[in-house]
């Protein structure tokens, strides 16, 4: 290995978004605002290092994930690397080591692209400081927010601790299309949520987001739910100024089941949910119905349930799962809301 000239190194967690974005336009844009939790136990963990340059290809990368090559992805990577280098002059001259780790299995339902360009653009914008010695933008954060966005729009929103906002709504003065936005004003009962993550299927995806986002061009629904989504957002930031819990289960529960209602309703139609999946979710529905106990559900673009409730249920609801749902899971993985990004030291 040659000397390294520049290293960084940072963590960024995943997010779970409770308003869900789903369509997508331009260069990476989103049809409408989404608005999510940022975790802490589901990470990727980004060590990049600038080399001397062995050969004379453009942008020169070579990609690890977990010790190993990962080819798929370092090809989606240099992509991305070629289409934005003209911010970064750093790529040109030096050869890029990338090394990632994940703290969650594969296919559970975590967004990991939401988590691995999270952590590529902060570090991105650390070695672009480091090699120009000066800052990237009056404001860097945001600036990793916009390029994360590039790479992954959900991984824009992965770079503020707590709940952050991507995307524009109607009277909205506080969002904005290309990067995301934190929502401060969020009640104590908002402020440590936990999100237990029910796998109850690790196959791989049938269908990629990606694929998912282009099938709502077109898409009989699309124009009411667009419009659906930016309603939502600016309702959801008022029921978290305000602690309303019922009105949250609500929005929750109606934005999980109207993301698969639009790839269900789609031209090329599909189904991620499992019979796992429905039987888990009628049982939500039930303890809810019989104890009150503020839990509720949301879906990712895949058969896994995550499972959201405020701090102080935290031991009826792990009771809950102990007891009531564990012949449909496979595993669980508790996380919850936490501190964000954050730069680590090199050992
Ligand atoms: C259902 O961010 O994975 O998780 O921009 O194509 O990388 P790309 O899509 P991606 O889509 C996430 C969709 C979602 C909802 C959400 O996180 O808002």
């Amino acid at each position: 290995m040659h000397n390294p000239h520049f290293t960084a190194y940072w963590r960024c967690p995943s997010n779970i978004a409770i308003v869900k974005y789903w369509g997508k336009k331009d260069e990476q844009l989103p049809c409408n605002a989404s608005l999510s939790l940022t975790l802490s136990a589901s990470y990727t963990e980004l060590k990049a290092t600038l080399s001397e340059k062995t050969s004379n290809e453009e942008v020169e990368l070579v990609y690890y994930f977990e010790g190993q090559r990962l080819e798929s992805f370092e090809a989606r990577i240099i992509k991305y690397l070629n289409k934005h280098k003209a911010h970064f002059s750093f790529l040109s001259k030096y050869r890029l080591v990338l090394e990632s780790k994940n703290s969650f299995p594969h296919s559970t339902g975590i967004a990991s692209s939401a988590s691995a360009f999270g952590a590529l653009s902060l570090v991105l914008v650390d070695l672009y400081e480091q090699t120009e010695g000066k800052k990237i933008s009056d404001n860097p954060t945001q600036t990793a927010s916009e390029f994360a966005r590039l790479g992954s729009g959900s991984a824009c929103r992965s770079i503020y601790s707590g709940w952050a906002q991507w995307g524009k709504a109607e009277n909205d003065t506080l969002g904005s299309d290309t990067h995301a936005v934190q929502i401060t004003e969020v009640h104590e009962v908002f402020q440590n949520m936990h999100d237990a993550i029910l796998v109850v299927d690790d196959e791989p995806k049938k269908v990629s987001s990606t694929a998912g986002h282009a099938l709502m061009n077109g898409h009989p629904y699309a124009e009411q739910r667009f419009k659906q989504a930016n309603e939502r957002v600016m309702q959801l930031r008022e029921i978290l100024r305000t602690g309303d819990l019922q009105g949250f289960i609500e929005i929750t529960e109606s934005e999980a089941l109207t993301l698969h209602a639009m790839m269900m309703t789609s031209k090329d139609y599909y189904l991620l949910m499992r019979p796992n999946t429905i039987a888990v979710i009628e049982e939500i529905f039930k303890f809810r119905e019989q104890t009150n106990i503020p839990l509720c559900f949301t879906l990712d673009a895949g058969p896994n349930i995550h499972l959201l409730y405020p701090d102080n249920q935290k031991q009826n609801v792990e009771n809950f799962i102990r007891e009531r749902i564990s012949t449909w899971v496979k595993s669980t993985i508790f996380d919850r809301a936490g501190f964000g990004p954050m730069q680590l030291t090199l050992s």
